[in-house]
């Protein structure tokens, strides 16, 4: 009797250990296939979309503009590292070798901007570009030469009365030094430069800039404002501010997704507890946030004022699920579980029609449903190469984390 007890119980274990790992089974094959279906479709409508460039030759896509257009930038553009940038993860998924000479192509764009010190976006522009030519070329004199200059440009405008690089030139809005939460991105090519040339004026920048901006930018529930201006004689702190987002004390999605991003990254290149800490309290706020939608596509900005009817913003949700990818790299199982959990499920439903457009539509952009800067009624639900670039890079993260297992 006991011991026909003790063997129905064994049997049942071992069925459940079974059953669970075909679930596991089905579960990671199916990922697979989105992903895989994700890149044959992002290889089909950027292959479109590098047609409808040939002929403005200098200039890179971004977005849609109201009259339906497609919107072309300036390689001194905040986002044209994107476009070039996206090309690379297409090239590093499937190796087709047409797209990387496409990627080389698109990325030689950027050249011209290399002393460009008018702009912290210099990190974004040259890091996504270049970054990823040297990542996955190898090293080559030009690119080293070209990303060291742009991080002496990012360099020339650090102030250490205030401890952080200037982020916008601008007497706008009465601002002296504004530092926005974005411009935590920023410090990755300053860590790159760092080590390649073994400076580590590049370094403490960097880290200075990431410790008053975790000291100065971050409410007690761990959101972040948009805005921080500066004294840049005294250090003091001018105003705290919006300039994307609904309202100066609201939660605008995209600043908490750099802001989370950024510090992950910060921690990677530093090991710095607290830097880590930070990247979880943000990541509890955005994912417990009682305004996050069920799809964990978040809404433009947490504290909209017609949440459920605001618009969604595809682009902090790519960025958001690139980073918790990255950031269950550095926490324990539970916690990185859920993060991949969250991640999962953004990446099911950018892949789905809800988000991912039919192909040949969008003008050839992957994901739709983004929104730029809502206030100044500028990029509302339209694609934009960065959400293409954060989703086309989640994808490869997940598949390298949890897929390769
Ligand atoms: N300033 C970059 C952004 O719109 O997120």
């Amino acid at each position: 009797m006991y011991i026909s007890v003790l063997r129905r119980i064994s049997i049942l274990m071992i069925s459940l250990l079974l059953s669970s790992f075909w679930v596991n089974a089905i579960a990671r094959k199916s990922m697979d296939k989105v992903i895989d279906e994700a890149f044959k479709n992002a290889a089909i409508q950027y292959a479109g979309l590098t047609d409808q460039i040939s002929s403005t030759p200098g200039l890179l896509p971004h977005s849609i503009l109201p009259d339906g257009t497609l919107h072309r930038v300036k390689p001194s553009s905040w986002v044209s590292g994107f476009f070039p940038g996206s090309l690379w993860y297409i090239y590093e998924y499937t190796g087709n070798d047409a797209v990387r000479k496409d990627a080389e192509r698109f990325t030689s764009y950027l050249k011209s901007q290399k002393n460009n010190n008018m702009t912290h976006d210099i990190g974004f522009m040259l890091y996504c570009s270049y970054g990823n030519k040297w990542r996955l070329c190898g090293k080559d004199k030009e690119t080293e030469d070209i990303l060291l200059s742009g991080a002496r440009a990012l360099a020339s405008r650090f102030n250490a009365k205030v401890g952080c690089t200037q982020s916008w030139d601008t007497g706008k809005c009465g601002w002296s030094f504004p530092v926005i939460i974005d411009n935590m991105m920023n410090l990755e090519l300053l860590m790159w430069a760092y080590k390649e040339s073994g400076d580590i004026s590049f370094r403490d920048i960097a880290v200075k800039h990431a410790d008053t901006t975790l000291k100065n930018h971050f409410r007690k529930d761990y959101s972040s404002y948009h805005v921080v201006s500066y004294n840049p004689e005294t250090g003091d702190i001018e105003i705290k501010q919006t300039h994307q987002g609904y309202s100066n004390e609201s939660s605008w999605a995209r600043g908490q997704a750099w802001g989370l991003y950024g510090y992950t990254m910060m921690y990677r290149e530093t090991k710095n507890e607290a830097y880590l800490n930070l990247a979880r309290n943000i990541a509890s706020f955005i994912i417990h946030h009682k305004n996050m939608p069920k799809d964990k596509i978040p809404y433009w900005d947490f504290d909209a004022p017609n949440i459920p009817h605001a618009y969604r913003d595809v682009s902090a949700g790519a960025i958001i699920c690139s980073a918790l990818i990255e950031l269950s790299n550095y926490v324990k199982k539970d916690e990185a579980d859920e993060y991949l959990a969250v991640a999962e499920t953004q990446l099911r439903a950018l892949s789905s029609p809800a988000y991912t457009a039919k192909i040949g539509t969008n003008k050839n952009f992957i994901l739709k449903h983004s929104v730029g800067y809502l206030p100044g009624n500028r990029e509302i639900d339209v694609p934009l190469s960065y959400a293409d670039y954060y989703y086309l890079e989640a994808m490869l993260r997940f598949k390298n984390k949890v897929l390769k297992k």
